[in-house]
């Protein structure tokens, strides 16, 4: 059944009021200082997502603690209450130029490098990253799960201090939280792992832990709703955990899919070869002469899934059949009628982007406006791939002039 629904009109996302349906879906942009703390330059980009219709910015992941910051370049962090009134005056700059903004904090479990957190990665199990490729990580004990959850309250607090509308849980792309969720990564057989329940168990420790500090704020969390590994997680249990989640009191659930380990799965889209050649550091393990000779190798074992639109919908109407509360679907999405027919089918009750923001952060007003009806963005990825070594850009399938 369809029912109209304008994309550009107001709505409310848990109590808060939105001023489009369509969201900035968290994007890591590498705009912070050594500290973690928001640049100007930061603060600059949101401004001009707020007043060009963006309905809702979702930050970049945002570190709840040293162990679990991640590699790439300059990651805003909210470790610390030193950090909250750098974040207030951001938040501020960004409500006065029209949009609500939530958090998204995140631990990064094994996907990241003791070269960046100065310790071991942790993990459920100590089963290696395939992209990481650190030393086995370290399995966390009961106690260190305990502590991971003060973190991420603590966090929580931190963000409804600095002003922040809500935050969201990062329960995806292979991030801690979706690595205990996960069969193909968390192979535990005590408390923490098992049953659907028993791996969904730190995600419900951590939403009370916030709950308890944070009270009546809204707490939204974003997962991966399918995995590429015959033994990781698929539609179905993504919808089992998404029930869970609103019994543990989540305010709304963002649907993506994916692991970084997996290539171009949450991002689908071309295979950057280029700009891994110049900005990976994965590349820099082998000699110069054999990088070509890599290249069909990695095209094949990273090559992106299909299909590139619009590839998290069908599990996005699944999940919103089973909960009650709001549900945001992400991935692939590009055209005006596109986020119409989405929203009219019911299917979500908004839509989140995070690729056509880099390349036109004016974009919703251009699709509101009929400047365009579809995001110029060409799924190169060199975005995803340049964000290790710099702050975040569209690049448009083109190496950078520095190189
Ligand atoms: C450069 C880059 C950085 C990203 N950083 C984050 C992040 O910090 N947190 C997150 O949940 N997803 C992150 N993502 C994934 C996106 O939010 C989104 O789920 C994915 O790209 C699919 O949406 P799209 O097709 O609109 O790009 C990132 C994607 C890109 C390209
Ligand atoms: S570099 Fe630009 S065109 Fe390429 S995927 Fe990223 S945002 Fe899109």
């Amino acid at each position: 059944m369809s029912t109209a629904v304008n994309p550009y009109e107001k709505s409310k996302l848990c109590g808060v009021s939105l001023p489009t349906r369509i969201i900035r879906s968290a994007t890591h942009e590498g705009m912070a200082d050594e500290n973690g703390k928001p640049t100007e330059q930061l603060t600059k980009l949101y401004e001009r997502y707020a007043r060009n219709g963006v309905g809702l910015i979702i930050t970049g992941y945002m570190g709840i603690s040293q162990q679990g910051k991640c590699p790439l370049y300059n990651m805003t962090m909210i470790n610390s209450d030193a950090l909250i009134p750098a974040w207030k005056e951001l938040t501020d700059r960004v409500h006065a130029a029209g949009a609500p903004i939530f958090a998204q904090i995140a631990h990064s479990g094994r996907q990241t490098r003791k070269k960046v957190t100065g310790e071991k990665t942790v993990a459920p199990s100590p089963i290696r990253d395939f992209l990481y490729w650190e030393t086995l990580p370290h399995r966390l004990s009961t106690k260190e799960i305990h502590k991971i959850c003060d973190d991420f309250a603590a966090a929580a607090l931190r963000a409804k201090k600095a002003g922040f509308d809500g935050v969201q849980l990062h329960c995806a792309h292979g991030y801690l939280l979706h690595g205990f969720l996960s069969p193909h990564t968390n192979k535990r057989r005590d408390k923490w792992g098992g049953t659907t329940e028993k791996r969904f168990r730190i995600v419900g420790e951590a939403i009370e832990k916030m709950r308890a500090l944070v009270g009546d704020f809204p707490i939204i969390v974003k997962i991966s709703s399918s995995e590429k590994e015959r033994d990781g997680l698929n539609p179905e249990e993504a919808l089992k955990i998404a029930v869970l989640m609103e019994k543990a009191g989540v305010d709304g659930i963002e649907v993506s899919c994916g692991r970084a380990s997996e290539g171009f799965n949450m991002s689908r889209g071309g295979f950057p070869y280029e700009i891994m050649c110049t900005d990976n550091f994965r590349f820099e393990m082998f000699p110069k002469f054999t990088w070509p000779v890599l290249k069909p190798f990695m095209k094949f074992i990273f090559k992106s899934p299909l299909p590139l639109f619009n590839y998290n919908v069908d599990t996005s109407e699944m999940i919103k059949k089973a909960v009650k509360i709001p549900v945001i679907v992400c991935g692939g999405i590009r055209s005006a009628s596109d986020i119409e027919s989405i929203l009219c089918s019911g299917k979500a009750d908004f839509v989140s982007m995070s690729r056509p923001f880099i390349c036109e952060p004016n974009l919703v007003k251009k699709l509101r406006d009929g400047v365009q009806t579809d995001a110029r963005c060409i799924n190169c990825n060199y975005c995803l791939m340049g964000a290790e070594r710099r702050p975040l850009r569209c690049y448009y399938g083109q190496l950078p002039e520095e190189n």
